[in-house]
């Protein structure tokens, strides 16, 4: 891989965590500040990406099976990598993503238990040795965040929700693997607290970007 020149910085947590008004309160504040940004989002980001999206998490696919999740997940991710994130961090823009393979390793590698080192190991033919700069993980009490999806998903009447409709047992599996991540690589992933009021929490995520820009 060639030495991209941008920031990369990834966006992950639980259901409801409240990443996703992170990532866009954070994209505005940069563009005020002069950076080119390019905000995408996994699975999908890329049309052909939403295209894989549709297929993961229409609640009507449950007999997709875990390795299908995890190579259509792979699949999306490369197709951005290539399409949009390389291209952008070669032009020197700062790169925001909505999740990435850390969401792979939490919810396939952990909460489906197909294994890290399968998801590293597909990871190295999607994404050729990318790796995020910085990588925040919006940590969520379970029951909290769960209530915030499914308020989310009433209100939007959102069909995508094979997923984060599992029992609890599972997204708990998610939230400890995310904290365990955070404790394991702590150069890279700094966890925030999401139970706060989201000017606290954007706060907090602009402290932790500040220093690579
Ligand atoms: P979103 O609600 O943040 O758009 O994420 C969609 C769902 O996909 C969410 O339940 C998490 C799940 N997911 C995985 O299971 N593995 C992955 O690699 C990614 C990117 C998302």
């Amino acid at each position: 891989m060639t030495k991209a020149r941008g920031v990369f910085v990834t966006f992950e947590g639980p259901e409801g965590s409240g990443k996703s008004t992170q990532l866009r309160t954070l994209a505005a504040k940069l563009r005020s500040a002069g950076r080119d940004v390019l905000e995408t989002a996994e699975p999908g980001g890329t049309p052909i990406g939403m295209q894989i999206r549709r297929v993961l998490l229409d609640a009507a696919n449950q007999e997709l099976r875990p390795t299908t999740e995890l190579l259509l997940m792979f699949a999306a991710r490369a197709q951005n990598v290539e399409e949009w994130i390389l291209p952008a961090l070669a032009q020197g823009h700062v790169v925001l993503c909505d999740r990435f393979t850390d969401s792979t390793l939490v919810y396939q590698g952990v909460a489906r238990g197909l294994g890290a080192e399968l998801v590293y190991e597909v990871d190295r033919i999607a994404c050729r040795g990318l790796v995020p700069d910085l990588t925040l993980v919006i940590d969520i009490d379970t029951e909290t965040g769960l209530a915030r999806a499914h308020r989310r998903n009433a209100r939007t009447k959102d069909v995508e929700t094979r997923i984060d409709e599992h029992d609890i047992s599972f997204h708990r599996k998610v939230r400890e693997a995310y904290r365990q991540l955070a404790t394991d690589e702590p150069k890279r992933v700094t966890l925030i607290d999401g139970g706060r009021a989201e000017a606290a929490v954007a706060a907090d995520v602009w402290s932790a970007v500040g220093p690579l820009l």
